[in-house]
This record gives structure tokens, C-alpha cells and sequence, in this order.
């Protein structure tokens, strides 16, 4: 069923004058509320909430039963595609995200299960946004996402959540043709899974692609652009709305404002008033608190809130969030505030 067109978010997606500025956090549902980590423990940790389509609709909802919030988020990972590929994801506590086997090589990638990728693998991904449309109040939004492919790949091919890069920069000077090989094939599958989602039900579509900023211009737009542009024109729903997430967004405002996208996403190392001047009404914007601010007390986080609605300076096309997912050391209380901020001060720069 289809959303209202009065929704504020989905209005603030389309550029649409609003009365109020939308909001929602990237990982909204996760390790600074008390309900997940108790949840989590039950059910043995992150990957098996993710794997249960009953629990993880719960866990999806515990922020919006907690906050006012403008979208929900399906509760997955962006990671969980590398499976299709018979490579096995786990979750080391305080360690993060680690696969079984990397791929480094030709040898490596030809003894992968690639001749025949099958996304029903996900079907618990499709089943909790099947479960969320039923479970959400008819009016609230669910995004579902994928990872870009260039930022999957960095976990793929260096096998964990290393800061450092070495392998898949390597292999993009030395074997550049194995890379698109891996790129390729991981656009193939977030594209069919992807569809999967929006047939599932969600309403909203967004691409994380949160170390795009670590590519040079003319490597970024090789090694990750041109694959963001292959799905966003693979689409089934081609009126859905595409939300794109990449860090250190400044940098690269020359190349993204030309993109074919209904917003950006921003990361907190820009100043969000530069990034509109660039791109006009040509789409929204979504974003930029810093994560920290939430360990501040009122009087500042309102000044924050209020730099951030001052520089953008627009009555329409702008979605609040953080420039980066929360963090587990953040007081719930702390969220409350900055929403109830928002929806104090973000009228005044809105329609009246
Ligand atoms: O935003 C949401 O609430 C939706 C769910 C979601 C998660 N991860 C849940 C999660 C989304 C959209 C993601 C995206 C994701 N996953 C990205 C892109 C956005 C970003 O954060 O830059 C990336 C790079 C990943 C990979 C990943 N997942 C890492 C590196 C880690 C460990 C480090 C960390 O930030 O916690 C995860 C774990 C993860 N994904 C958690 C959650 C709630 C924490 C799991 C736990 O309870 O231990």
C-alpha cells in the first residue's frame, strides 16, 4: 500500500515545502538502547536478530516506540550479501564485521559460487520488511538499503573492518580487472536484492557507499560511480526514492552534484549550507549533526541544531539526521532532546 503523499519525510524527499524539518538517525535501532543490547543477548548476538524476521522487526521498531521519528530503517547489514557468495559474515563484539574467506585473487573469486547468484538467500531480510509494512503505523516510511559496491568490496576483499585498506588498493592498481570482476558481480546481486526489497514493500531505497570518499576523483567515479548509476537504472520502481550516503562529501560535491539522485546523504566533515549552494533544488539533503553534539548539553545542542538549519537555509528538500550512524556510548535521553529541539526550532525555517 502506498504511502500518503502529506508524509513530511517523503515530502522533504521530494523538495516539497514542509512545516517541519523530518528526522531520523542512521542506526537508530541499535547499542545505545538498553531494549537491543537486552534483545540481542537473547537472541546470541547481532547476526541472529538480523536472521529472524520477527525479531528484527521488533528491534526495527524499538526507537519509534521510544522517539518521533520520521522513518523507520529495516534492521540488516549491509554486509549480508557476501552470503549469496558462500562467504560466511559474523560479528566479533567491539571487533566488528568478519568473513571467512577474502577474495584477493582470480583463484579466490573462481572458487566462490559465482555462475549463479540466488538472493533468496535473504529471504529473512524480505521477510521482515513484509512484517514491518504490516507492523508500522501506515503512515511512517521503511527505508530498505544496500552497500555500494566499492564499499562492500572493502570488507570483502581485506575480510574485516581494517581501517587500512592495503588489499583492495592494491589489487585496484595492480589487477584494476579483478576488481571490476568483483564489482561487477556484487552489483549483479545488490540489484536483484534491491528489487527484492521493493517488491517486499519498503518505500524509500538508500545506497550506503560510506568509503567512496577514500577514492581519487577519476578512481571514484571508475571504481564506485559507475556502479551506483548501473543500479539506480536497474531499479523495478524507477519513481522510488534514492537516497546516496557517502563520507567526506565535501570533496566530492563537484562529481555528486551532477548525480541522478533524490537525496545525499552528508557526512559531519561539511558544511551542509556549502553543499546546498552547489545543488540548488536539484535534490535534498540529508543529514548532518555531528555524533558528539548528543554528548552535549542542551543550550549547545540547540545552538548545533540551529547552525546546521541556519547554513541550509531553505523551507524544503532537508531530512535531519547525524553525519555518521549513533554510537553505543549515547543516552537515550539525548536523542529525545535533539528531537524535541528540531521540532521546536525547524518550523521557523520552514512554511508557516
Ligand atoms: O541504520 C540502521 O539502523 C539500519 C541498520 C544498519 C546497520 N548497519 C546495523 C548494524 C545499516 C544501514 C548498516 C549499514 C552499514 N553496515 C554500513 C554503512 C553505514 C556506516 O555505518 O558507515 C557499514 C560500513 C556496515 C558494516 C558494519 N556493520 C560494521 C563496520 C559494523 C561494526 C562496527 C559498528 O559500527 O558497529 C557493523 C555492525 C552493525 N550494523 C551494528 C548494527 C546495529 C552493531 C551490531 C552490534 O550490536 O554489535
Amino acid at each position: 500500500m502506498s504511502l500518503t503523499p502529506n508524509n513530511l519525510f517523503l515530502k522533504a524527499i521530494r523538495n516539497k515545502p514542509i512545516e517541519r524539518t523530518p528526522i531520523w538517525i542512521m542506526r537508530q535501532a541499535g547499542r545505545y538502547l538498553p531494549e537491543y543490547i537486552e534483545l540481542k543477548n537473547k537472541a546470541g548476538g547481532f547476526i541472529g536478530l538480523v536472521k529472524n524476521p520477527e525479531l528484527a522487526c521488533e528491534i526495527t521498531l524499538q526507537p519509534l516506540k521510544r522517539f518521533s521519528l520520521d522513518s523507520a530503517i529495516v534492521f540488516s547489514d549491509i554486509l549480508v550479501i557476501a552470503e549469496v557468495l558462500g562467504i560466511k559474515l559474523s560479528f566479533i563484539e567491539n571487533k566488528g564485521p568478519v568473513f571467512d574467506k577474502t577474495i584477493r585473487s582470480e583463484k579466490d573469486l573462481n572458487e566462490l559460487n559465482t555462475n549463479e547468484y540466488n538472493v533468496e538467500s535473504l529471504d529473512y531480510v524480505f521477510s521482515t520488511i513484509k512484517l514491518l509494512k504490516r507492523e508500522l503505523d501506515k503512515e511512517k516510511p521503511l527505508i530498505g538499503f544496500i552497500g555500494s559496491p566499492w564499499t562492500v568490496a572493502t570488507y570483502i576483499v581485506e575480510g574485516n573492518s581494517s581501517k587500512k585498506f592495503t588489499n583492495i588498493f592494491e589489487m585496484l592498481k595492480k589487477n584494476p580487472k579483478l576488481l571490476h570482476k568483483i564489482l561487477d558481480m556484487l552489483t549483479d546481486i545488490n540489484i536483484q536484492y534491491l528489487n527484492k526489497q521493493i517488491l517486499s514493500g519498503i518505500d524509500v531505497a538508500m545506497i550506503f557507499d560510506t568509503w567512496g570518499g577514500l577514492l581519487n576523483d577519476e578512481d571514484y567515479k571508475e571504481f564506485s560511480l559507475s556502479y551506483i548509476k548501473k543500479i539506480k537504472d536497474s531499479l523495478i520502481n524507477s519513481s522510488i526514492p534514492l537516497i546516496y550516503y557517502i563520507r567526506e562529501t565535501g570533496e566530492k560535491i563537484h562529481i555528486l552534484k551532477n548525480l541522478d539522485i533524490d537525496v545525499l546523504g552528508i557526512d559531519s566533515s561539511t558544511n551542509i549550507g556549502i553543499v546546498k549552494k552547489q545543488i540548488g533544488n536539484k535534490f535534498a539533503l540529508q543529514g548532518n549533526l555531528d555524533v558528539d553534539v548528543l554528548n552535549l548539553d542542551e543550550s549547545k545542542m540547540r545552538e548545533a541544531v540551529d547552525d546546521i538549519l541556519m547554513s541550509y537555509n531553505s523551507p524544503s528538500g532537508h531530512i535531519f539526521n547525524l553525519g555518521s550512524g549513533i554510537t553505543p556510548n549515547i543516552n537515550p535521553d539525548k536523542v529525545k532532546m535533539l528531537i524535541d529541539i528540531l521540532a521546536d526550532i525547524s518550523p521557523k525555517y520552514n512554511v508557516k
